[in-house]
């Protein structure tokens, strides 16, 4: 090599390298501390506002946009847009992206961030979005059986051909999303396949399967199992216990009754993985699944999803699923909180992909992001948030919480995990008073304006409160009034320094209104939310 060429190819060197480094380090992704977890986006902690599409919401260009035009209106930051397998390979090996690629670019022109989600072999423990070539080859694509022989309309999760062409498309997939989007960073996050697990039977009963289960869990699972014994979910840990904690023997004999859960939660979390780690080998942003969940008065496996990664197996999937790093649930239960609750643990950071659009669910957003250190919120169905050109009433629930959400995202996202965020929203059961602990001897005495009402479209007062020092809050949202209570001394109300109403600039607090006088309260009318600046007089001993 000549001087000069040699000159140019350590330039070369030294100017590519660390280009490609920084673009490396600035793909979306999670950072782990000890029980605390960040989604970052170009290296920003990055909460999630979204909606998500119906599920033929999708299929056309034209159906996209009108989803995004509903996501701008209600003030959310991300989309999340079904990609399904048999659009995108109508013949083997043959892939059309055009979808892909629009549902992107319309996201950019949005300023929206988007989620994909793959409706690969599995939808709603079904496979209803398999190619034709997979459904109608029954040999190859081999389906799952129920305990009387029956074929199911899912695969088996031991179809190894099955697994092979998903992780060709899916690795196809994400391997244009990489040459299409490495750059701009609009796909923040993947679901792979959508609701997991087979439905009316507590397990697959094909010859495959069967064979499988008549032999040993694999030893992977059962060590992981021991390492966390003390902190596996009730029913996992009674089940194993009462087997005398066993490491060999066949899946009944370890196992017992739930043997049939715990079997099917871990092929289909092979399965599963299988994908993932397909994806994962081109494009490695962050891989989530969604549960359904076990429903109130169901009974047994089968009853809801058998193998998803409900509250009995979530340790199944944590030991086997090692490509996905979030177990999310779509929370259509009242009792929310209780459900997101589960899946809010020291290795799952919380994610609700799916809730419902509905009046009821839309204050949850303030428990998934300040009650429980969440990454995001998206209910499902976003695309009805309007009716001839006026907001439903599900629209405008969400609409009046992220409008006050927005600007508060980055004062949220740098306040996680300190106990300095607290939610507001009117329970069943908790009355039209609630008592919030503010921490420095301070309780946050909260008054709704409505009583509960137990109907799903009925609106719900809600909010947020951040601590930004012992006399100073941040309070946001609409439907109550807040009263600071001195919990020493004499029983006393806090005095007010200040009230202001106003906005956040990136964190930098931009004041639009001086509150006095008559307005000299926390009160947050309902249906007018908005974000005040409380400044309290704590001088009094
Ligand atoms: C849950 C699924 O994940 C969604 O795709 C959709 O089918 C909803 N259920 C409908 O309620």
């Amino acid at each position: 090599m000549n001087c000069a060429r040699w000159i140019h190819a350590a330039f070369a060197f030294v100017l590519i390298v660390p280009v490609a480094h920084a673009q490396n380090e600035q793909i979306p992704h999670l950072v782990h501390e000890v029980e605390r977890t960040q989604l970052l986006v170009d290296g920003n902690p990055f909460l999630i506002l979204g909606g998500q599409a119906g599920n033929s919401s999708a299929s056309n260009l034209e159906d996209i946009e009108v989803v995004y035009r509903a996501l701008d209106a209600i003030h959310a930051n991300t989309a999340e847009i079904p990609l399904s397998w048999n659009l995108l390979e109508r013949e083997p090996g043959r892939f059309d992206f055009h979808l892909v690629d629009g549902a992107i670019e319309g996201a950019r022109r949005h300023h929206l961030k988007l989620v994909f989600l793959w409706f690969g072999t599995a939808k709603n423990a079904t496979f209803s979005y398999v190619p034709d070539w997979v459904k109608s080859d029954r040999i190859t694509y081999f389906r799952a059986h129920d305990a009387s022989g029956r074929e199911m309309d899912a695969i088996s999760p031991f179809c190894d051909a099955a697994l092979k062409a998903d992780q060709r498309a899916f690795s196809a997939v994400m391997r244009h999303i990489h040459e299409f989007d490495r750059q701009y960073h609009t796909v923040i996050l993947m679901q792979v396949e959508n609701e997991t697990g087979l439905i009316h039977t507590d397990r697959d009963y094909s010859p495959a399967a069967a064979k499988a289960f008549e032999g040993q869990p694999p030893s992977n699972l059962l060590s992981y199992l021991q390492e966390h014994r003390e902190a596996l979910t009730p029913a996992l840990q009674n089940a194993w216990k009462q087997a005398g904690y066993r490491k060999n023997g066949t899946w009944a004999e370890v196992f017992g009754d739930l043997a049939p859960e715990v079997f099917s939660a871990w092929s289909v979390s092979r399965y599963v993985d299988g994908v993932a780690e397909a994806g994962k080998a081109e494009y490695a942003i962050p891989y989530y699944v969604n549960v359904s969940l076990m429903n109130t008065g169901s009974a047994r496996a089968g009853d809801w999803p058998s193998g998803g990664p409900t509250y009995h197996v979530i340790d199944v999937w944590k030991a086997t699923a090692r490509h996905i790093d979030i177990l999310a649930p779509d929370i259509y239960r009242v009792d929310f909180p209780q459900m997101a609750t589960i899946y809010n643990r020291p290795d799952n950071v919380l994610f609700v992909p799916e809730t419902g659009f509905a009046p009821y669910y839309a204050p949850y957003v303030f428990t998934t992001l300040a009650g429980m250190d969440g990454i995001g919120f998206s209910p499902f169905g976003i695309d009805h948030a309007y009716k001839d050109g006026t907001f439903t009433a599900a629209g405008a629930a969400l609409e009046e919480n992220y409008r006050i959400l927005r600007p508060l995202l980055p004062i949220i996202a740098r306040n996680r995990y300190r106990g300095t965020l607290f939610p507001i929203v009117l329970e069943m059961y908790r009355h039209e008073s609630v008592a919030i602990s503010l921490g420095d001897s301070l309780t946050a005495v909260v008054h709704f304006d409505e009583k509960f009402v137990a109907d799903t479209e009925a609106h719900r007062g809600g909010g947020i409160i951040i601590k930004l020092a012992a006399d100073k809050f941040i309070v946001a949202g609409e439907g109550f009034h807040i009263e600071f209570a001195e919990l020493k001394g004499i029983p006393r109300n806090s005095e007010y320094l200040s009230i202001e109403e106003g906005t956040f600039d990136g964190e930098k607090w931009v004041t639009k209104r001086v509150l006095n006088g008559d307005e000299e309260n926390t009160t947050l009318l309902t249906r007018q939310p908005r974000i005040l600046q409380v400044r309290l007089n704590r001088t009094l001993k």
